[in-house]
């Protein structure tokens, strides 16, 4: 399975940036907002705590670390030098918050020295995630937080009935674009083999509502995908385009998948 969010600075350019505005878009649906909240408000951190996200794209989700988690300081660590251009013109009327270029696995930090670690739909696109939790378990204090969340991708679907000719798009988007399609499933025994105490395990309903902008993006990729590979003729492409389009128009789209949350600690 190939997966462009592995590599990302290496990838096209046309390509990091439709997924940097796949990533804005996504950022700022309410739904998705929701679930951010959901996982993140009642997590208790001491005053002035520094927190950090892994894999923070163009940095929404970085941001979260002070306004819904409580953090007073945040940084951002993200290898694709695009991502973290785009976070820095979002984010530059907030001091506290900071990007940097690096990588998850050996991030350059301090050992003990992060009273929080976010991975927010990081995991499922690396390969050895095992590194990365051993890497988080480092750089924390004890007694520090982690908090994971990711997209139980299995669950996706656009389907309003058998043999929907939609549904097979979105699987392909999923099969070209995430990496560990079961790691929401494997996450317990992931944290727990770095030295965690895991803790609460939540599973999150995404239903897609007005533009359904997440789901589009998804579909319109996996279109310019499909017609790269020859799969599609830029007439039958153009069609399905119109079918999603149609569909949302006439408010008969429907699009589904859950996500998964884990916080865990390190041991005092
Ligand atoms: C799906 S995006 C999520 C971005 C952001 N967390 C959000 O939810 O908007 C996954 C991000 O992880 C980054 N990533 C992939 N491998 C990484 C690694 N080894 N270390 C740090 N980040 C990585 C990708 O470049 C990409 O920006």
């Amino acid at each position: 399975m190939s997966d462009p969010y592995a590599n990302l600075g290496a990838a096209a350019q046309d390509i990091q940036i439709a997924i940097a505005d796949a990533m804005d878009a996504r950022s700022i649906d309410p739904a998705q907002v929701t679930m951010r909240r959901a996982y993140m408000s009642g997590i208790s951190l001491p005053r002035g705590a520094f927190a950090v996200e892994m894999g923070s794209g163009t940095g929404h989700v970085t941001r979260d670390l002070i306004t819904v988690a409580g953090a007073s300081r945040a940084l951002g660590i993200e290898p694709a030098a695009l991502m973290v251009e785009r976070a820095h013109q979002h984010h530059a009327d907030e001091p506290a918050l900071s990007f940097e270029v690096g990588d998850a696995k050996a991030c350059g930090l301090e050992s003990g020295s992060v009273d929080m670690v976010l991975m927010h739909t990081l995991l499922c696109h690396v390969p050895g995630p095992d590194a990365v939790m051993t890497e988080a378990f480092r750089i924390l204090k004890p007694g520090g937080v982690l908090a994971v969340f990711d997209g139980d991708y299995d669950t996706a679907t656009v389907a309003i009935g058998d043999f929907d000719p939609l549904e097979p798009v979105v699987k392909y988007m999923i099969d070209a674009n995430v990496h560990n399609l079961w790691l929401p499933r494997q996450l317990v025994p992931l944290a727990a083999a770095a030295g965690f105490t895991t803790g609460e395990v939540q599973a999150h309903g995404y239903l897609a509502s007005g533009e359904a902008a997440y789901f589009m993006s998804v579909i319109d990729r996996a279109l310019t995908k499909m017609q790269a590979d020859g799969l599609l003729t830029p007439a039958g492409a153009d069609g399905l385009r119109e079918e999603a389009r149609t569909r949302i128009a006439e408010n008969r789209f429907f699009g589904f998948m859950s996500y998964t949350s884990m916080l865990a600690t390190k041991p005092a």
